[in-house]
């Protein structure tokens, strides 16, 4: 039977299926990830592993575990894993597709009308007595319906995101169709739903973040180093854009100094895209349904 290391405490009750089947289960049980080191050193006589996107996957982790034989992450997003590395060492890896899309489609809408309609400002005026009357200039958003919406990126959560669109009824732009840079100038929101890879790092950069309209707001809920946060500070400072709304940032979370947190019209959400419960049960029971797999020598269900 073989030994798992899985990296944190999932939701629901997939993880047990792991020693129902007999293979010895060790657990991360703290709250924050295990430390790069410390992971290699749990990691090491480990057959199987389940990671999650906080943990690097790298040639390091898989020189110091040299009995791997399957990586299952608890996430659809990979870049966190050297998938060549892996590969090379013959070694499967397994994602969670599908079961997060509808419920981060979900949230860019939060955010998205959050950031229009200046809901945080507003609701923390209501409660720290700076509201005082109904005021006519008070809280002025965007519309949101009849607007323009451009997705970077039109894989499975992209044209969820665009599926909403249409009960608001916006004109979708998308960048399977539209030319980034005329995607940009066009969209009342752009919203960004793109794997990071060395072709999406800092995609929404200076340039990207001047060619939008200066009454745009942005949305993440992919990843954070697609965008060039230092660009996207003095975008928001100097009214390059009108808002940002990230569920995502680089690092994460954001340091409490770190200048862009002081940026005006800026929304940030701690990376909870997926966290409905539905979601994140049904990403753990993929997660050890490729882990089981992968252990088993079988193809895994969802393989990356
Ligand atoms: C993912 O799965 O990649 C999301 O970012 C977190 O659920």
């Amino acid at each position: 039977m073989a030994h798992v290391l899985v990296t944190r405490r999932l939701p629901g009750p997939a993880v047990d299926r792991l020693a129902a089947a007999g293979h010895t289960v060790d657990v991360w049980e703290d709250d924050t990830p295990p430390p790069p080191a410390v992971l290699r050193e749990r990691a090491a006589g480990a057959d199987g592993l389940l990671c999650l996107l906080t943990d690097r996957v790298d040639r390091a982790l898989l020189d110091a575990a040299p009995g791997l034989r399957a990586v299952a992450t608890f996430a659809v997003g990979v870049d966190n894993i050297d998938l060549e590395a892996a590969a090379t060492r013959g070694i499967p890896v397994g994602n969670t597709p599908d079961v997060l899309t509808d419920a981060t489609a979900d949230l860019t809408w939060a955010l998205l009308l959050a950031a229009a309609r200046r809901v945080v400002p507003a609701a923390a005026a209501a409660v720290d007595g700076s509201w005082r009357t109904w005021d006519p200039t008070g809280f002025l958003g965007a519309d949101v319906h009849g607007a323009t919406l451009g997705l970077v990126g039109h894989g499975r959560i992209g044209q969820a995101v665009g599926r909403r669109a249409r009960g608001f009824d916006m004109t979708v732009l998308h960048t399977r169709e539209t030319p980034l840079d005329e995607l940009l100038a066009a969209s009342d929101f752009v919203s960004l739903h793109v794997p990071l890879t060395d072709e999406t790092r800092h995609l929404i950069d200076a340039d990207a973040l001047r060619a939008m309209k200066p009454s745009a707001i942005l949305v993440n809920t992919a990843r954070g180093p697609i965008v060039d946060q230092t660009a996207l500070r003095t975008a928001l400072a100097d009214g390059w854009i009108a808002g940002a709304a990230l569920d995502v940032t680089d690092p994460e979370p954001l340091p409490a100094d770190d200048p862009l947190l002081t940026a005006p019209n800026l929304l940030v959400v701690p990376h909870i895209g997926s966290a409905t419960r539905t979601a994140r049960e049904r990403m753990a029971a993929m997660a050890v349904d490729n882990l089981l797999a992968g252990l088993a020598g079988e193809p895994m269900p969802f393989p990356v």
